[in-house]
Parts: C-alpha cells; sequence; structure tokens
C-alpha cells in the first residue's frame, strides 16, 4: 500500500480541470478505509462467518466533513476556471453547505435552496459564509422545481442534482482511493441512500478504470433508507414480489413531505429510481429499511467502540449493515465497505442522542464509580432489540 494521499486530487488526470492553479481545496477524499474488527467479531460470534469491515471515513474530510466536499472542492475549481461567477443549488443540506464553503473560498457567489425542514446548522453555515439561502415552504421536490427556475428566469448554472457530471466525476475517485487503499474492489459497499450519486459515481469509477484493472466489478450495493422516507426500498419490495416485470424500475412511489428526522435523505421523490435499482439488479443488490427511531442507539454503539461520532445518515448506513446481516444479505468470506458519510458536527441536534451515562444527583452518596463494560452490554443489547 502506497503512502496516504492529500487529497482526491491526486487524481487529477482522471478529472475535469485544466490548470491545476485553479484547485480550490480543503484536502478532502484523501480519507482513510479502516478496518472495524469489533464488527467482525461481532458477525463471527453471532453468525458464524468471516468477513471483512472497513469504514470509509468521510467524515475527516478537510472542508465540511461529508462525502460531498469532493464534488464541492471540483465544482469551485471548474467554475474558476471558467470564470462562472454566479452559482445556484437545491439540496437537503450537505450538498448545500459543502458547496457554499467551497464556492466561498474561491469567491464565487451561490444561491441555496433548502427544504422547509433542512438542519439549522446547514442554513448557519451557508448564510455566515456570505452565500445566499432561500428556504423554501414545502419539501425537497417544491424546493428543487423553485432553483430550477430560479437558474432558468436569471440565467444562471444549476447544479443537475443526483447525475451532475461534476459530483459524479469527483465521486467516482472513491473507487480509485479503494483500490490504492485496499488493493481490490470490496464485495459488498453499504451507504444511506437518499438521491443516489454515491452509486452512480462508483460505477462510473468502475467503468473507467476497467482498462487498467481487467475484470474490475461493482461491489453489490446494499443501499438503506429509514422507515420515514423509504420510497425506494418501497419500490424494490413491489418489484421483488411480482418478480422484475418489464419497467419495474419506473414503478416507484412519491412521498410528500416526508416526515423524517434526517432531512438529508429526505428524498421523496425519488426521481433516479429508474437509474439506481438498474444499477443494484445489475449486482444483485438491494434496498434495505431500518428503524429511524433507532439509529441513535447505533450512533452511540459506534461511540463507544471506535470513538466515531456519526452523522445521524452515517448511524443509517451503521443500522443498514445489521439489517443486511439479518436479511442474510452478506455472506462468509465477503469484504464490506461502510461509507461513513457524515461526522455528528452536521447535525448538532443529534449529539444531544448520544447522552446515556448521566444521572442526576443531590449528594456524593448517590455517586459510585462505575465499569466501562455495563455500558458496552448496555448498547449491544440496544441494538439487537
Ligand atoms: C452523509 C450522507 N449520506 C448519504 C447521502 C446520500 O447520498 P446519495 O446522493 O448517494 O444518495 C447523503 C446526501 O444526500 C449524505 O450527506
Amino acid at each position: 500500500m502506497e503512502e496516504k494521499v492529500d487529497s482526491f486530487w491526486e487524481y487529477l488526470p482522471y478529472l475535469p480541470l485544466i490548470d491545476p492553479t485553479n484547485i480550490v481545496t480543503c484536502m478532502e477524499g484523501g480519507i482513510p478505509l479502516q478496518q472495524w474488527n469489533f464488527l467482525e467479531e461481532f458477525v463471527k460470534n453471532k453468525y458464524n462467518i468471516n468477513i471483512q469491515v472497513h469504514v470509509y471515513r468521510n467524515d475527516l474530510n478537510g472542508g465540511t466533513g461529508t462525502f460531498k466536499d469532493v464534488s464541492a472542492s471540483l465544482a469551485a475549481s471548474i467554475f474558476k476556471e471558467y470564470g462562472v461567477n454566479q452559482y445556484c443549488v437545491a439540496s437537503t443540506g450537505n450538498t448545500a453547505t459543502s458547496y457554499a464553503t467551497y464556492l466561498s473560498i474561491a469567491g464565487i457567489n451561490c444561491s441555496v435552496f433548502i427544504p422547509e425542514n433542512a438542519l439549522k446548522a446547514s442554513e448557519a453555515f451557508i448564510s455566515a459564509y456570505g452565500q445566499q439561502v432561500f428556504r423554501t415552504n414545502g419539501d425537497y421536490t417544491k424546493t428543487k422545481v423553485i432553483a430550477a427556475d430560479y437558474a432558468r428566469i436569471n440565467n444562471i448554472l444549476i447544479s443537475n442534482g443526483n447525475i451532475d457530471p461534476i459530483r459524479v466525476e469527483a465521486k467516482k475517485t472513491m473507487v480509485f482511493e479503494w483500490l490504492r487503499q485496499l488493493g481490490k474492489m470490496p464485495d459488498v459497499y453499504i451507504q444511506a441512500i437518499s438521491g443516489g450519486t454515491g452509486p452512480i459515481a462508483i460505477d462510473k469509477g468502475v467503468r473507467e478504470i476497467q482498462s487498467i484493472y481487467p475484470g474490475l466489478k461493482n461491489p453489490r450495493f446494499l443501499l438503506v433508507q429509514p422507515d420515514k422516507c423509504d420510497p425506494m426500498v418501497q419500490a424494490w419490495e413491489k418489484a421483488e414480489i411480482n418478480d422484475f416485470p418489464t419497467g419495474y424500475e419506473k414503478d416507484f412511489p412519491s412521498i410528500d413531505n416526508p416526515e423524517t428526522t434526517i432531512p438529508t435523505l429526505a428524498t421523496g421523490h425519488p426521481g433516479t429510481y429508474p437509474i439506481i435499482a438498474k444499477l443494484v439488479k445489475s449486482v444483485d443488490g438491494s434496498f434495505v429499511r431500518i428503524s429511524e427511531d433507532k439509529i441513535a442507539a447505533f450512533a452511540r454503539l459506534i461511540a463507544f467502540e471506535s470513538k466515531v461520532m456519526l452523522g445521524p445518515a452515517s448511524a443509517v448506513c451503521i443500522a443498514g449493515f445489521f439489517e443486511s446481516l439479518k436479511k442474510g444479505l452478506i455472506k462468509d468470506g465477503e469484504s464490506v465497505l461502510l461509507n461513513i458519510g457524515e461526522g455528528v458536527n452536521r447535525a448538532p441536534e443529534f449529539v444531544n442522542e448520544m447522552i446515556y451515562t448521566t444521572k442526576n444527583i443531590d449528594n456524593v452518596e448517590q455517586c459510585k464509580p462505575h465499569t466501562m463494560n455495563t455500558y458496552r452490554e448496555q448498547l449491544w443489547a440496544a441494538i439487537e432489540n
């Protein structure tokens, strides 16, 4: 394995930028894949299978600590190269924050459209950097429509959502990083899914580098949604029951104003499902539903065992890993990659959910020393229920 790279700009020859002096970077994308042995041991004990578990630490990205940072870095650099000075983007939160940050650094104006339920913390970052926030009275679907109208009326470039070539080009470098760090592609890839840029970009990365690595294949995608906003899971389950009839990928529900507490993943109208579903089917993957009310229990367990504080969307991914095991979707001998897409600082409200050891006291007699192992047992029991 080679030395750690500083950022995804290591892959400049594969990126659509001509002059490297235009690069706008906060050291993003050169992030570690960590092996989490405690999960491997759990799987060995409970399911009697041997797997490898690596987590991709996007929370360590230098920009805003999410897996949107590589896209925003590439976007800001391209805009600098072409002299673009007005841009706009609709986002559930993390793309908005990341684009606002990088475009601010490059001195490019960015109008950001966020849905009604987007986190205050996202809004605060965008505003603090001097970019314009438009908070829609409505959900993400409505937000995207208004943003598109604004772009057209004002003749301003707009991000083309989950199939935006800049986002895809940047995120495809995940594949290059995994090959560099692991020496192979993982067998299984697990990610919380909203619109699906992640899997679309992985597919692009694999296709692009197949000439150098003949036989390189996409991982089996296991894509996770919380039960309060799960249109892709619903569509997939229906297709499975009906044995994937012709045109199954065009049959998906639309959830208006999804009442989820994870705005990052609140894509109620999954316009990209036709692309993602075919991709998932082609690798024998699946969509997995998890209980949104239980994600804090997963985040607490991970914080205890690994000292990594997850954001809610990352906790959904971890919950999806455990659910996939229950459903027998992970097999003996496989290597599994979990995409930790964000750390807890992206959702400060979620930090409060991590409190569980506090005892309110009046006097010293009520205070006794503790053993951390008691908490360990409680935390593992909580995710098993
Ligand atoms: C932390 C995190 N995880 C997962 C997702 C879903 O990403 P995708 O566009 O691949 O659906 C997002 C973005 O929406 C995110 O910010």
